[in-house]
């Protein structure tokens, strides 16, 4: 199956990521992320980070979305686009929670500042990764 994303796939990825940034949450860290996955059918679903004075408990823009996508009844993903200032890749925990759903899933992470972007496969980000198959209740 062919993956790679089109180009104007990726551009639209980047634009939704970027605008939905704007509505990050961010008072204490002040570093505010956007994240866009592309559904199957076209459609985008957003995230943004929201941080807590709690810290622990601050959400991952990458985590918000991929909630908001199943919450709508979508699990199958084209693509997800992360954006913020310097282009920084998924952290850990979004690398495992993303691979729940695939690890095809191509990554663009791209940096605001300058529209930059690099493409990376949830694999590629997350060798030997756990998954479910290994538990003793996987089916
Ligand atoms: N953050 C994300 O939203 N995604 C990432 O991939 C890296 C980090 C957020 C979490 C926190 O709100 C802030 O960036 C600083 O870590």
């Amino acid at each position: 199956m062919n993956r790679a994303l089109e180009p104007r796939q990726i551009d639209r990825l980047i634009q939704a990521a970027t605008l939905v940034r704007d509505q990050a949450y961010a008072p204490h860290s002040h570093f505010y992320v956007g994240a866009a996955l592309l559904m199957e059918d076209g459609e985008i679903v957003v995230g943004c980070n929201v941080e807590n004075a709690s810290y622990s408990m601050c959400l991952c823009a990458e985590r918000v979305a991929a909630a908001a996508a199943i919450s709508k009844g979508y699990r199958l993903w084209k693509g997800i686009a992360v954006a913020s200032v310097g282009g920084v890749s998924p952290c850990g925990a979004c690398r495992q929670f993303l691979s729940e759903f695939g690890l095809e899933l191509p990554v663009v992470i791209t940096d605001v500042i300058d529209g930059s972007y690099k493409i990376r496969s949830l694999k590629q980000l997350l060798p030997e990764a756990f998954d479910g198959s290994l538990l003793p209740t996987h089916a």
